[in-house]
């Protein structure tokens, strides 16, 4: 394609979208915007990430379901604190309330693979 591996690089690392990782079925991004911060978003991350064993380092489980994410904003600040999960938007979540939402979706994966 007489393309440069720069350029390639560039484009893949510029775009939110385009990962060099993969990223898990359910990618659940944490707004940290000020909104959310200031309604307790990093305790709901904290959960998260205990939850599914991940770190500000890893951010896929080893099963590859799911990806937790830090997002700036995600345009529903009254709602805070936000958290989105694919592209369906939990609002005013708290660390029990995410917890709760992380057993249903392993349910349904696990019900899934039993079929
Ligand atoms: S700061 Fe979280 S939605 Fe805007």
């Amino acid at each position: 394609m007489e393309i440069t591996p720069a350029k390639v690089y560039s484009v893949a690392t510029f775009y939110e979208n385009f990962s060099l990782e993969p990223k898990g079925r359910y990618i659940i991004r944490v707004c940290d915007g000020t909104a959310c911060h200031v309604r307790k978003s990093i305790p709901i991350l904290n959960a998260l990430r205990d939850n599914l064993h991940l770190s500000d380092k890893k951010h896929t489980t080893d099963d590859l379901m799911f990806t937790v994410e830090t997002v700036s904003c995600l345009g529903a600040c009254g709602l805070a604190p936000v958290i989105t999960i694919n592209d369906k938007v939990y609002a005013k979540m708290t660390p029990d309330a995410v917890t709760e939402i992380l057993n249903t979706l392993k349910e349904e994966a696990l019900h899934e693979v039993a079929q």
